[in-house]
């Protein structure tokens, strides 16, 4: 009796939390400002600022509406650069490119370059090949094991290793040798793997492990999304900045982890 009471109690308090995430903490999103500090980053660049815009998972007009929030709250702090490091959508059905359009469309009218990425969501059920003309028609670079320079920068796009179409190396290689590399890569554990010593790299897809104890410890985590979970790694083999994300996975809902859009102001470490 006294075993069916407590099964009772904790089913009642973890469905109870589960709607409170879907119902608020999925819609708090939360601006992270950050400096970090880079070693061999170039004094001319110092104050560079990032805004990333993890994990969206578009797919419903609740994920619309949450994104173009969360591109608005970029836009608004004036950054040098916008970069999105995968999972835009949340799998490919119909419809989902006039989703993206809609979600993404304030992103045109930047006037700072932005460049995205294909996380593992962007090839379930479909090709992350098929989001290229719509991020195109948005000014968006679509950097899919491919690098290109930017303010002075290298930025080197990975393409998503749960997908199997990850080559770092192709990218690295057409790097020109004078200039800083951050390298935008979905799967923020694979910063392991990573060739040749680049400045930073920039992550999303664990989403700060979505579910977490208020000191932070995620019972569920995503394969390649453990290791790093959410935060800064000034000490990984690159320094990495891995961020909680827009949208959710699996489950709608999130619990002490809000959604995240991360301002990075990059600095030379002394
Ligand atoms: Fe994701």
């Amino acid at each position: 009796m006294r075993l069916g009471r407590l099964f009772w109690g904790a089913f009642t308090l973890g469905a109870g939390a589960l709607l409170y995430g879907a119902l608020f903490e999925t819609e708090r999103l939360k601006l992270e400002r950050r400096t970090l500090r880079l070693r061999r980053w170039p004094a001319k660049l110092d104050g560079y600022r990032v805004a990333v815009l993890a994990d969206p998972h578009i797919r419903d007009e609740r994920s619309i509406a949450l994104c173009r929030r969360a591109v608005a709250m970029a836009l608004d702090e004036g950054p040098d650069i916008v970069v999105l490091p995968g999972d835009l959508i949340a799998y490919w059905k119909r419809g989902v490119l006039d989703m993206v359009r809609e979600a993404l469309g304030e992103l045109a009218a930047f006037r700072g370059p932005v460049l995205a990425v294909p996380g593992n969501h962007d090839y379930a059920a479909g090709d992350a090949a098929w989001l290229g003309p719509a991020l195109e028609d948005l000014h968006v670079r679509w950097l899919r094991n491919e690098s290109v320079i930017l303010d002075g920068v290298n930025w080197v796009g990975v393409d998503s290793e749960l997908a199997k179409q990850a080559d770092p190396y192709a990218a690295i290689m057409q790097t020109d040798a004078t200039l800083p590399i951050v390298v935008v890569w979905h799967e923020p554990d694979m910063v392991d793997t990573l060739p040749w010593g680049p400045e930073l790299m920039i992550s999303g897809h664990s989403h700060g492990g979505q579910f977490t104890t208020p000191w932070g410890w995620a019972p569920g985590t995503s394969e390649l999304g453990r290791k790093y979970l959410r935060g800064f790694f000034p000490d990984a083999p690159v320094p990495l900045y891995v961020s909680r994300g827009i949208g959710t996975t699996g489950p709608p809902s999130r619990l002490f982890c809000q959604p995240e859009v991360t301002v990075l102001t990059l600095r030379s470490a002394v």
